[in-house]
C-alpha cells in the first residue's frame, strides 16, 4: 500500500491531538489527550515538559496504529507558541517546568526594558511589543534561575527551545535541534527582515545563540524519527509551525485581505501581510510561515484569556461535572436563557492583558454585579468577553490600509458554541465563517508537510480545504451590541494598570 497519510500533531496548551490526513485533505483518524496546566503562584503558568512529550507520543502512537504504519508518508507538528523549555543537551531532561505563553513571571524584566526605552527598537527588529508573553524574557528568567545558567547556555550544555524544537529533539532522539521560522518569530530574538537570530536582541536579553535551535522554513526536512518510545523509526518530520499560523494556512489565507480568529485557551486574530510592516503598535507583526519558497507575514493580536476565562468562570460558579470538566452544553444554553448580562462585564485579564492594551499588571475584574445577578449572567459575560476581545483586536487592525473585514474566518474548540458565533457576527456586523474541520491547525501543518513531499502547490490548495458554516449578522442586534461594546471598553479601562 502507498505511503499516502500525513500524521499531524497539534500540541496545544490544554490538549494534544494527532490527526491522520489523507491526500484529499480529509481527517481519517483523530486521537486527543488532555494536558495539565499548573499555576504555582498568581500570574505564573507552567507545564511539565515530560508530560507534553508523553502526551504527544501517546496520541502519535495511537493515530499511527489506526491507519497502519506502512501508510505513513510523513509527520507534521503544529504547536502552542512562545512557551519555553530548557533541557540538558547530554541527557535530554528538562531543567525546569515549561514556562508557558500565559506566564507573566518575567513582567519585572519587561518593565525594566520599557524604562530603558527599548520598546521601539525591539518592535522594529522583531515586530513584537515588549510583553512577558514572548519567549525571550522567559528564557532570561530561566537562565537566571539556574546555577551558572549563562555559562552553561553559552557552552551549549543547555538547549532553550520552543515546543516544536522540544518535540523534534525527543522524536529524533536528540539528533536535531531545530525550530521553524514562525516559532522563532515569536521568541522576540528573531530578526523579521533578515530571517535569522538577531545579535542585538540576543545581547539585550542575554541569550547565547549556542543555546538556540537552528531555524528552518516551516515546510521542509526537519529530521527523522529515531524509533524510540513505540514510534516507528525513519518517519520524516516535514513541517513545523505555530498553531495559530497553521490555522491561517488551513483557512487558505495566504494573501492580504482576509482575517481569521483562532479560539482556544486564548485567542489569536491574524491577517496575512505581504511584507513585515510593523507600524501598528497595538498589534504584533510576525512571520506566518515560510512554505519552502517564500515568506508570508502576519498582523496579529494575541489575547491571553478567552476560552480559559470561560473555563475559569464555569469552575468558579460550579458549572462542572463530577470530574471537574466544564459542562459545555450549559455554556450554550445559559447565555441564551437571559436577554443580556444585566450590566455585568467580566474582563478576564487573569495573568495580564495582551492585544490591544498590553498591560502585564492588569488583573481580571467582574463589574456591574447586582442582587439579581445569576450564574447565567456571569457565564454570558464570560462568553461575551471572548467576542469583545476579538472585536477590540479587529478595531486595531482597521488602522492597516490593506485590512478589510468582509468575513471573519474562525476555528478552534470554542467555535463549537453556536450562540457565541451568532453573538460574534452580530457584534462585528459581518458574517462569521467557521471551518467545518475543528482540527484546522493540524490540517494546516499536515498540508505544509504534503507540500514538502512535492504533492501540493498553491493552485492545488483551495480544493483541499474544508467547507465553512456561516453566521450572518442581524442589524438590530448589531446596534444593541455596539452599545454593550462601549460598556465593555469602560470595564477594560478600569482593569488596566495604566488606563489608555
Ligand atoms: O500563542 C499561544 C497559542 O499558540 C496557544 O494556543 O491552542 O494552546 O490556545 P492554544
Amino acid at each position: 500500500m502507498a505511503r499516502d497519510i500525513i500524521i499531524a500533531l497539534d500540541e496545544g496548551t490544554s490538549n494534544v491531538k494527532a490527526v491522520a490526513i489523507d491526500p484529499a485533505g480529509r481527517v481519517v483518524a483523530k486521537v486527543a489527550r488532555p494536558l495539565s496546566v499548573l499555576t504555582p503562584q498568581p500570574g505564573w503558568v507552567e507545564q511539565d515538559g515530560e508530560e507534553l512529550v508523553a502526551g504527544s507520543l501517546t496520541v502519535l502512537r495511537e493515530a499511527i496504529a489506526r491507519v497502519g504504519e506502512t501508510r505513513i508518508a510523513a509527520l507534521a507538528i503544529s504547536n502552542q507558541r512562545e512557551t519555553v523549555i530548557g533541557w540538558e543537551r547530554a541527557t535530554s531532561l528538562p531543567l525546569a517546568p515549561a514556562l508557558t505563553w500565559q506566564c507573566s513571571r518575567s513582567a519585572a524584566f519587561c518593565e525594566q526594558l520599557r524604562r530603558d526605552k527599548q520598546e521601539a527598537r525591539i518592535r522594529s527588529v522583531t515586530g513584537l511589543p515588549i510583553a512577558p508573553l514572548f519567549s525571550a524574557s522567559k528564557m532570561r528568567w530561566l537562565l537566571d534561575s539556574l546555577d551558572e545558567g549563562d555559562m552553561r547556555a553559552a557552552s551549549g550544555e543547555i538547549c532553550l527551545g520552543t515546543i516544536d524544537a522540544w518535540l523534534l529533539w525527543r522524536l529524533t532522539g536528540g539528533a536535531q535541534f531545530r525550530c521553524d521560522v514562525s516559532n522563532a518569530a515569536r521568541t522576540q530574538l528573531f530578526n523579521l527582515q533578515r530571517g535569522e537570530w538577531d545579535a542585538e536582541m540576543l545581547a539585550l536579553f542575554g541569550i547565547p545563540v549556542a543555546a538556540l535551535p537552528e531555524v528552518r522554513p516551516s515546510s521542509g526536512a526537519f529530521g527523522v524519527t529515531a524509533g524510540v518510545d513505540g514510534i516507528p523509526a525513519g518517519l520524516p518530520i516535514l513541517a513545523m509551525i505555530g498553531d495559530s499560523h497553521a490555522a491561517l494556512y488551513g483557512h487558505g489565507l495566504g494573501k492580504a485581505g482576509g482575517v481569521k480568529a483562532t479560539y482556544g485557551t486564548g485567542s489569536s486574530v491574524m491577517a496575512p501581510l505581504p511584507v513585515a510592516d510593523t507600524a501598528i503598535t497595538q498589534l504584533a507583526t510576525t512571520i506566518a510561515w515560510h512554505d519552502g519558497e517564500r515568506y508570508v507575514y502576519g498582523l496579529e493580536g494575541n489575547i491571553p484569556h478567552t476560552g480559559d476565562g470561560v473555563a475559569w468562570m464555569a469552575q468558579m460558579t460550579g458549572l462542572t461535572d463530577g470530574k471537574g470538566q466544564v459542562l459545555s452544553q450549559a455554556l450554550h444554553d445559559l447565555p441564551a436563557s437571559v436577554a443580556s448580562t444585566g450590566g455585568v462585564y467580566f474582563v478576564p485579564a487573569l495573568t495580564g492583558y495582551g492585544a490591544p492594551w498590553w498591560d502585564d499588571r492588569a488583573r481580571g475584574t467582574v463589574s456591574g454585579l447586582s442582587r439579581g445577578t445569576s450564574r447565567a449572567h456571569l457565564i454570558r459575560a464570560a462568553i461575551e468577553a471572548i467576542a469583545y476581545q476579538i472585536a477590540d483586536v479587529i478595531d486595531a487592525m482597521r488602522q492597516h490600509p490593506d485590512f478589510h473585514l468582509h468575513t471573519l474566518m474562525v476555528d478552534g474548540g470554542p467555535t463549537q458554541n453556536a450562540w457565541l458565533m451568532q453573538f460574534q457576527a452580530d457584534l462585528l456586523g459581518c458574517p462569521v465563517a467557521r471551518s467545518d474541520t475543528p482540527e484546522l491547525s493540524a490540517l494546516g501543518a499536515g498540508l505544509l508537510a504534503r507540500r514538502a513531499l512535492g504533492q501540493l502547490n498553491d493552485s492545488q490548495l483551495l480544493p483541499l480545504l474544508p467547507e465553512h458554516d456561516l453566521w450572518q449578522p442581524d442589524e438590530r442586534r448589531h446596534v444593541l451590541y455596539q452599545q454593550s461594546l462601549a460598556g465593555w471598553r469602560d470595564a477594560v479601562q478600569r482593569t488596566l494598570w495604566q488606563p489608555h
